[in-house]
């Protein structure tokens, strides 16, 4: 079989490469629904914006929750979406999707992802760990004999996961991402500030004022945010301190820290021996959170880096695999055709 279209679908992203001309898009895993039709008003970034925003009778909604298939309605919809956008394939009558999987869902959600896959039109449907795509896109040799630790950070999920002689040798995940941040920096802003704000303000605070270092991140800075004050219901222009944003992240990244420990403690000695060479390499869109290099690096006692475009590894390395799958066999997560 032929791969003709590979595509990462994450927690908050989706990106898509085709065999020929490799990357070709990035948007957000968004789907709008009017309430009980089955074919979604719009998806991607334009029902992304519609969070917070929508009007009675109208949802948006993710395919999937925290790394794993919630709805395959929903993953049909925006595959076929994709699909249907996708030069290489749309056209055709049969084609091949590879589709990344976050190796914890259970075999009935891999199931349901590979059959969601062929409802939306492709012929064959492959599905590949999402950590070993982010592995082979953060240029890691999955096949080699020294260990490779390989730490991905998204918007759902976090995992740990040892690699050595192509397979797995140690794996751990926490069933949370870094969206778990912005919806702590919200409670606290309502809970000991008084205010509410959005999906998009809350993700921005985080942003700008987080860091996986509160001893080493510069205290002074406020942010400027609008949202609304609970005491009178009123539009409001507030400054947030780092101090609430610091302690939101502290929650997730001590949490990733500790997963990240007990992955290379349960580890055989010699390959825990090897990452003192090799390292560890952080992928997704979380690794560029301030100096959790840093932070991992001095938890696990090795070095740590930050991909180039973690973002963007999984999808890039999801492209190598569609072209030779077979070099990868204990990376594969199933298969079904139509
Ligand atoms: N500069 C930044 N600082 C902190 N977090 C960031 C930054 N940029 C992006 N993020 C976070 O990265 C996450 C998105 O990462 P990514 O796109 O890898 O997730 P995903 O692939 O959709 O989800 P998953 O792989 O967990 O299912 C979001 O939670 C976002 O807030
Ligand atoms: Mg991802």
């Amino acid at each position: 079989m032929k791969w003709d279209i590979g595509i990462d679908l994450g927690t908050q992203s989706v990106r898509v490469a085709e065999l020929n001309d490799g990357p070709v898009m990035s948007s957000s895993a968004a789907l709008a629904f009017r309430e009980g039709n089955r074919v979604p008003i719009c998806a991607g970034d334009i029902a992304e914006r519609l969070v917070g925003r929508t009007c009675q009778g109208v949802d948006v909604v993710y395919p999937l929750r925290d790394g794993v298939l919630e709805n395959n309605l929903y993953a049909a919809s925006l595959l076929q979406w994709i699909f249907k956008r996708s030069e290489g394939v749309k056209s055709r009558r049969r084609f091949g999707a590879t589709i990344t999987c976050a190796p914890f869902n259970r075999p009935v959600q891999k199931e349901a992802l590979l059959t969601a896959a062929i409802d939306a039109g492709a012929a064959e449907a492959l599905l590949v760990r999402s950590d070993a795509a982010a592995a082979v896109g953060a240029g890691l040799d999955l096949n080699g004999p020294e260990a490779k630790l390989l730490i991905d950070v998204g918007a759902g999920k976090m995992t740990c996961t040892l690699f050595t002689f192509g397979r797995v040798a140690a794996f751990g995940y926490v069933p949370y991402g870094l969206n778990r941040i912005d919806d702590r920096v919200r409670r606290i802003l309502r809970s000991d500030f008084g205010y509410r704000v959005g999906k998009a303000q809350s993700e921005e605070i985080a942003r700008t004022l987080g860091s996986a270092m509160p001893d080493k991140a510069p205290k002074d800075i406020i942010m400027h945010a609008t949202g609304i004050a609970m005491k009178d219901r009123r539009p409001v222009n507030f400054d947030v301190e780092t101090k609430p944003v610091l302690d939101a992240c502290e929650d997730v990244v001590s949490e990733l820290a500790r997963l990240c420990c007990s992955v290379v403690d349960n580890a055989p000695e010699e390959l825990s021996a090897d990452l003192n060479d090799t390292g560890a390499v952080l992928t997704g869109g979380g690794a560029v959170l301030a100096d959790l290099d840093r932070r991992l690096g001095q938890a696990l006692g090795i070095p740590c880096r930050v991909a180039d475009a973690p973002e963007t590894c999984a999808i890039r390395g999801l492209w190598r695999i569609m072209d030779d799958p077979n070099a990868y066999a204990q990376m594969l997560q199933g298969q079904q055709s139509r």
